[in-house]
């Protein structure tokens, strides 16, 4: 075991991990952060896909003694710490359907945030080679793009 310090979702934790341990496990059972899925453990999915510097990487890849020193962010931190409100990508994925199962949603969720940090009026083409990473076993795609492309309006200030 090994006593670590993680920065996630603006709060440091001080805990002790395997050496081994993904951080995807350390998200979900050592801080009850279980909106980071785990679907393949394996790499293939994206479901595990959280913020590490703002860059969206795949938790169950990386081991959790080499997230220390990093800022991550999971679904659990995107919402206003103030008010409560969701973030606008959020908001987009409620009213227009966005998840099906919703085990893909909080890696799609991300990964779009990533995006739109970046670029403020994607294509649809961008938002699908944005989320190109996260699998959706239901298939939801046309509607996941249109839930990232509304939420982009809103952030420009735009209707959805
Ligand atoms: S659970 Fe990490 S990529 Fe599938
Ligand atoms: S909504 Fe079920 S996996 Fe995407």
């Amino acid at each position: 075991m090994r006593t670590i310090t993680l920065d996630v979702n603006g709060s440091r934790f001080e805990l002790q991990v395997q050496e081994t341990a993904a951080l995807a496990e350390v998200l979900r059972e050592d801080l009850g952060l279980t909106g980071t899925k785990i679907m393949c453990n394996d790499g293939e999915c994206g479901a595990c896909t959280v913020l590490i510097d703002g860059r969206p990487m795949l938790s169950c890849m990386i081991l959790a003694t080499d997230a220390e020193g990093t800022d991550i962010l999971t679904i659990e931190g995107l919402a206003d710490p103030v008010t409560g409100n969701l973030h606008p990508i959020q908001q987009a994925f409620v009213e227009k359907s966005g998840m099906q199962c919703g085990v893909c949603t909080p890696g799609m969720i991300l990964s779009a945030k990533a995006l739109l940090d970046e670029n403020h009026d994607p294509t649809e083409q961008d938002v699908r080679e944005a989320l190109a990473g996260n699998l959706c076993r239901c298939g939801n795609y046309r509607r996941i793009a249109e839930c990232v492309l509304a939420a982009a309006g809103m952030m420009n200030g735009g209707a959805t």
